[in-house]
């Protein structure tokens, strides 16, 4: 099989970038981690891919004179790995137009929150005081727009009556590691294609699951549960 020759661009912890490592450590899996780039020398992430037999490289923006000579080293160190996709996970930086155009179509990123909702940062802050039910994470083609490229796949999570921002960032981060690699997956196998600002689904994950989640779940519908005083809030 032709695994797509995928690196990881970081700043911080390295979670997702974690999860995205420990799927594609599967043979089977369509993509392999060929190198993780950090901004920031000092990332826990570096250290964990490392540890995993990863090469990593620190790519500092103090390093450079602008932010296009920062990007153009960061496709430099990509193109010397043989990139053929990029996944970012948590890097805080925004690319350059220029370099968001060359990878087009190749570059996919993690975001904290359902978009169109909740773009930038703060993502768990403001879908708490927005007062949502659900919230979750999504995975998008990066464009120039930041949080605005067309949407791969999305996982949600309830909010809870009692959630505090570190418990949903907690619950929503959990749904983030099983989320990104499956969107990676579908991205590095053809399944998900990005063409005419869209994203074409093909083969099995075309279909619909089925399921819905609804939060605050209501009541069981099991014929000898059903909670009548919930039931007649509806009744006209
Ligand atoms: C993740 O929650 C990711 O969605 C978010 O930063 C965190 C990085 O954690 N990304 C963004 O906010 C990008 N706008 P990690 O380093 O442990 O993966």
């Amino acid at each position: 099989m032709d695994r797509k020759r995928t690196s990881i661009l970081i700043s911080g912890r390295g979670s997702n970038m974690a999860a995205l490592i420990a799927a594609a450590a599967e043979p089977s899996f369509p993509a392999e981690i060929v190198s993780v780039i950090s901004n920031d020398a000092e990332a826990n992430g570096l250290k964990m891919a490392a540890q995993n037999g990863i090469p990593t490289r620190a790519i500092a923006y103090k390093d450079y004179s602008s932010r296009e000579e920062h990007d153009a080293a960061i496709d430099a160190a990509l193109g010397e790995s043989g990139s053929e996709l990029v996944c970012l996970a948590g890097y805080m930086r925004r690319l350059t137009p220029g370099f968001v155009e060359k990878w087009s179509g190749r570059m996919i990123n993690i975001h904290p929150a359902l978009l169109p909702a909740f773009k930038g940062l703060y993502t768990h802050a403001a879908a708490l005081a927005a007062g949502v039910r659900i919230h979750g994470c999504t995975v998008h083609f990066v464009t120039a727009e930041v949080d605005a490229g067309p949407i791969i796949a999305q996982a949600a999570v309830p909010v809870l009556a009692d959630d505090d921002e570190a418990g949903i960032a907690a619950r929503v981060l959990k749904a983030e590691h099983r989320l990104y690699p499956l969107a990676l997956s579908l991205v590095a196998s053809g399944r998900a294609v990005l063409r005419g600002g869209r994203v074409m689904h093909y083969g099995r994950n075309s279909g619909d699951t089925g399921d819905v989640l609804i939060s605050p779940a209501p009541p069981s519908t099991e014929p000898d549960t059903v909670d009548l005083e919930y039931l007649a809030r509806f009744t006209p």
